[in-house]
């Protein structure tokens, strides 16, 4: 029998939110860095993050338990968790397999407190809505790397019959019950994707969504309804039909390994010339990734559900411009960014999914890098020796590239607000000094 998760009496999620519980103003990372460091070894690369946060959403879908495999022990898990569980979830941590419960709704209204902390919680939305006809959920807001509004979202649920009104912060959904349409996305969004083929899958008649982004976690998610007993076609394609059932059930599914993550430890060998076996992964995830970095000199060979990366002694430099799956990830534009500090050459990386996402560059010049913004683009100039300096992560993959560029940085670097990292990274600094890096965590 599921137990009420946040109470203190489920020792499994206890131990595991221990690892969470700290005060973000007196928790750095502190690397000691080399400019000859070498990172050799094996690590295991852990559940997709952005593949697990819409599959806990969907378990408000049904009143049946749903039970996931290979989930990422990371901060973002637990606070999508602790708004569900004010909503009426139920679960059970054992491992990095959860069960979820959602036998009945205890309240169909998610908080700004915990709204705010996390976009994606805004995807509890349409499942609300379709299941129970009412939801209100919080506005996200901002977030540091740029507006992020949610109107493609809202203007899906609205055709599909979902009356929607915005109070004072709060985005209040009604429907008796939601009903198909012919919805084409303005432009390609990974979390209006995964919202409206969630609200669709127990809406009256058929959906068709054209335009759809079509990354590796919305094709996740589609499997894991298809299981639950939704009927859609077109997984992992840009239009995707979806024809409503009256419920869904429970199922058992496996999260797929984060791309990301493995991207990180991919760019992380080829800028320290090391070495690094990557195991539980999923290359075909991340072959732009892989592209870009054998062209810049690293040796990666791919076996089944692993890679090797070995790094050159000389990087050369490339240009990169993000674009959605299966272009080049936004989500490595940071790490890959550092990696072209170290090239020899001038690299130009354009950003052309959000705004405001170059927040990492000053703190990159802090630490010795030669690098320009004009507009969405950022001129890197290679190769610049960095030396360690304390920064500040303004984001999660700043964060991210915060920590690869102090391994190279000569001294110590030091980085500030490390909340975001373990929004997204599952023990970093240990997977990290597994491979020979000098990193810890310092509480003040
Ligand atoms: C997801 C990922 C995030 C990644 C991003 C792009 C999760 C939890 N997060 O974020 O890590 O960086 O995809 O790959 O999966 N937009 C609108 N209106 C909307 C929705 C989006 O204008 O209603 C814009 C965004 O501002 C952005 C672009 O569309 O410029 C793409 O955003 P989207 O794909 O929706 O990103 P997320 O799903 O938030």
């Amino acid at each position: 029998m599921l137990r009420r998760a946040p109470r203190n009496d489920n020792p499994s999620c206890v131990v595991i939110r221990a690892a969470f519980v700290y005060n973000p103003s007196v928790e750095r990372i502190r690397i000691l860095g080399r400019n000859d460091l070498r990172l050799k070894g094996d690590v295991r690369i852990s559940g997709s993050k952005n593949a697990v946060l819409p599959a806990l959403a969907a378990s408000l879908l049904t009143s049946e338990p749903v039970r996931l495999h290979n989930i990422p022990l990371v901060k973002d898990v637990f606070s999508m968790l602790k708004l569900m569980t004010e909503l009426g979830l139920e679960y059970a941590l054992e491992g990095t397999s959860l069960t979820l419960d959602v036998p009945k709704i205890l309240s169909e209204e998610a908080s700004y407190s915990l709204v705010k902390l996390m976009r994606a919680s805004f995807l509890v939305l349409g499942p609300l809505l379709a299941r129970f006809g009412k939801a209100i959920v919080a506005q996200p807001g901002g977030c540091a790397i740029g507006p992020r509004p949610v109107d493609l979202h809202i203007a899906g649920l609205q055709r599909l019959g979902a009356n929607i009104t915005f109070e004072h912060g709060y985005v209040k959904a009604e429907a008796d019950r939601l009903q198909g349409a012919d919805i084409r996305f303005e432009k390609k969004t990974v979390g209006g994707t995964e919202h409206l083929v969630m609200a669709a899958a127990l809406a009256r008649g058929e959906t068709v969504l054209r335009n759809c982004a079509q990354e590796p976690e919305i094709s996740n998610l589609c499997e894991l309804l298809i299981k639950m007993g939704a009927r859609i076609e077109g997984v992992g394609e840009e239009t995707i039909r979806i024809v409503g059932v009256e419920q869904l059930g429970g199922a058992d599914h496996e999260i797929i390994p984060d791309r990301i993550e493995t991207g990180t430890f991919l760019v992380a060998g080829a800028l320290t010339r090391g070495d690094i076996h990557l195991t539980g992964t999923e290359p075909s995830h991340i072959l732009t990734t892989i592209e870009k970095l054998r062209y810049s000199g690293a040796v990666i060979d791919v076996e089944g559900k692993a890679i090797h990366v070995t790094g050159s002694a000389e990087i050369r430099p490339q240009d990169v411009t993000t674009s959605p799956y299966p272009g080049f990830p936004t989500d490595m534009q940071a790490q890959f960014m550092v990696l072209m500090t170290q090239a020899a050459g001038t690299s130009i990386i354009t950003e052309t999914i959000f705004d405001r996402r170059f927040q990492h560059v000053n703190e990159l010049l802090r630490l010795g890098a030669t690098i320009e913004v004009m507009g969405d683009k950022a001129v890197v100039h290679g190769r610049t020796p960095l030396s360690g300096a304390e920064v500040i992560a303004t984001d999660l993959r700043a964060s991210a590239s915060l920590i690869l560029a102090g391994l190279i940085a000569s001294g110590e670097t030091i980085v500030n607000d490390v909340e975001h990292i373990d929004r997204g990274y599952e023990r970093i600094e240990e997977k990290l000094r597994g491979l020979g890096a000098r990193i810890d965590r310092i509480r003040e």
